[in-house]
């Protein structure tokens, strides 16, 4: 039987989610997943006596439905894996695990983490790594809280915005701020008519005219 917290992350996997559960320690994850029927699934640990725990368990049922990895974090994350599960560790290790093989991320669309401390290092690293955040969910079990995080592969829109505009001018709003960035706007049209205008720098250009647009001018919310 899972805990709570563990049946909560089981909760959030969907079908067509090929998963990878990294720091499985027992298996219990995968294990429970796989008698719901997935039938890829991919576990590890990084420490031999875990990792023969986590094999041993995993051999008891069935070994071809769960591959067993001794792995650093993502080191050997196999390229067929979509959504990687995260849990049961602090934020600032979960960081890092994601931070360590940055392209072994390229080809997962989803992560679902559930740090038990540091949440926030966390975000600023997901945001960092161009994950945003998709959906959060806080679970109380026997007294304790505990955060599950699930977040897509696309840069987060409203963190780009913020840093380009500023947050504390965007809730502003000065008169000097607008004037400021409809400036740069009549200068970016300038530049735009430039046919010599390098065709990277006009790309740049116009997505920074469709921000002043939206943000600037027509005041989308962030
Ligand atoms: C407390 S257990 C959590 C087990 C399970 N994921 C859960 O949520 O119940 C954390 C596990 O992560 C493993 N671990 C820590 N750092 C790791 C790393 N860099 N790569 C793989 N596993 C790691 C530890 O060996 C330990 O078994």
């Amino acid at each position: 039987m899972l805990s709570l917290r563990l049946a909560a992350i089981a909760a959030l996997i969907e079908k067509g989610d090929v998963i990878a559960d990294i720091g499985s320690d027992h298996g219990l994850l995968p294990l429970y997943l796989a008698g719901k029927g997935y039938s890829d699934l991919y576990a590890s640990e990084n420490k031999k006596g875990p990792y023969n725990r986590l094999k041993k368990a995993v051999n008891a049922y069935s070994s071809n439905i769960i591959e067993v990895d001794l792995a650093d974090g993502l080191e050997k994350l196999p390229a067929r894996i979509n959504t990687v599960v995260i849990a049961g560790m602090g934020g600032d290790l979960i960081a890092s695990i994601l931070s360590a093989h940055p392209h072994k991320l390229d080809s997962v669309n989803k992560l679902i983490l559930a740090p038990n401390s540091n949440a926030q290092t966390l975000r600023r690293t997901l945001n960092f790594i161009g994950f945003s955040i998709s959906y959060e969910e806080i679970v109380e079990e026997k007294g304790q809280f505990y955060e599950i995080i699930i977040a897509h592969n696309k840069p987060c829109h409203v963190c780009s915005i913020e840093t380009k505009f500023g947050s504390y001018n965007l809730r502003n709003k000065s008169e000097t701020f607008i004037k400021m960035w409809n400036d740069v706007y009549e200068q970016n049209k300038r530049l735009l008519n430039n046919e010599n205008l390098p065709e990277v720098r006009r790309k740049e250009i116009l997505e920074e005219q469709s921000l002043i647009e939206n943000v600037i001018k027509r005041g989308e919310k962030t």
